[in-house]
């Protein structure tokens, strides 16, 4: 039997969500201890989707996986190929919608394994297209991040529109990631904190403020700044706040990282629910943390270090 495979990790936006949309530059890091992997599978018939919020024929698939659906479609055109006899598995370990990237993982993972099933020779150019096409359906003004650090798997400092800048972080600090078990609402928030910009001009300083922070914390984590960082990424989720890109379940668990000695604490992603990041000076700190945000409702936690080596947990 003839199989296709392909595999994405999610994403940990560090600073510049939102402002990334207007040109501000953004830090993302993958984030492999969670990941997506697509199986394409010959068989006779029509196509069949198995998929974590849906199992059925492919056709009939429900509106919030049009996206996806979408990059499958014009695959299969481009290729020249009807639009069946095979079926499509993904296994995901990325909580969906909580600003982790699932989405683009979905659609780079199962694009990869589609060209791999066909047997065709995949460009990160079209690879590009092919997430594009899907982000654009899922976010509607999707700066392109997601994507491009699903792709690259390296800490990007993006801006919009310009080449991918990987850099190296070298910083002694365990990095906590929490679900709040929300989900989150990115198209929401970016289209809302347009309306905020369109209604009030003065805004655009919170924007450009991000983008200093970005700045600052590239600098910050190449340089093993962990204490500074922290006070940045506590500061970002302030103007985040103000932005209503926060919700009052990421504000507590925010509140409950800086309580239990947190050097830094801040939404991570679309916000509105998702997920929340933490940077801890050590990983027993990061323990600690873990506990106490579980106990104050999260839902799932991950540590990665962030020195020499991503290790995560
Ligand atoms: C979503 O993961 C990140 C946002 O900045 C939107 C985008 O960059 O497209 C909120």
């Amino acid at each position: 039997m003839r199989i296709g495979k392909g595999k994405a990790i999610g994403k940990i936006i560090l600073m510049g969500e939102h402002a990334v949309v207007y040109g501000e530059p953004a830090i993302a890091i993958p984030f492999p201890s969670t990941r997506i992997t697509t199986t394409i599978e010959e068989t006779v018939g029509e196509v069949k989707l198995n998929c974590y919020c849906y199992k059925g024929l492919l056709k009939n698939a429900p509106d919030k996986l049009l996206g996806l659906k979408t990059v499958i479609e014009k695959i299969l055109e481009e290729f020249n190929r009807p639009l069946k006899n095979f079926n499509i598995d993904i296994k995901s370990t990325i909580p969906p919608e909580r600003g982790m990237g699932s989405s683009a993982a979905v659609a780079i993972a199962t694009t990869r394994a589609l060209f791999n099933y066909f047997e065709k020779y995949l460009s990160l150019e079209e690879l590009e297209k092919y997430s594009s096409i899907s982000e654009k359906i899922v976010h509607g003004n999707p700066s392109g991040l997601d994507a491009a650090i699903i792709m690259e798997e390296e800490s990007l400092y993006y801006i919009k529109g310009e080449s991918f800048e990987p850099f190296h972080i070298n910083l002694d600090g365990y990095l906590l990631v929490a679900d709040t078990g929300e989900k989150g609402g990115t198209k929401e928030a970016v289209s809302d904190v347009k309306k905020i910009l369109d209604r009030h001009s003065g805004k655009i300083l919170l924007i450009n403020q991000l983008g200093e922070f970005t700045k600052q914390a590239k600098e910050y984590l190449e340089n093993n700044q962990p204490i500074e960082l922290g006070q940045l990424m506590t500061k970002a989720h302030e103007i985040l706040d103000q932005l209503t890109v926060s919700n009052p379940t990421l504000n507590k668990l925010v509140k409950v990282s800086l309580e239990n000695n947190s050097l830094g604490a801040k939404l991570t992603g679309g916000g509105r629910g998702g997920a929340m990041i933490s940077l801890c000076p050590t990983r027993e700190a990061a323990e600690n943390i873990s506990k106490k945000l579980l106990e104050n409702g999260a839902k799932n936690t991950w540590i990665a270090y962030l020195g020499d080596e991503f290790n995560e947990s």
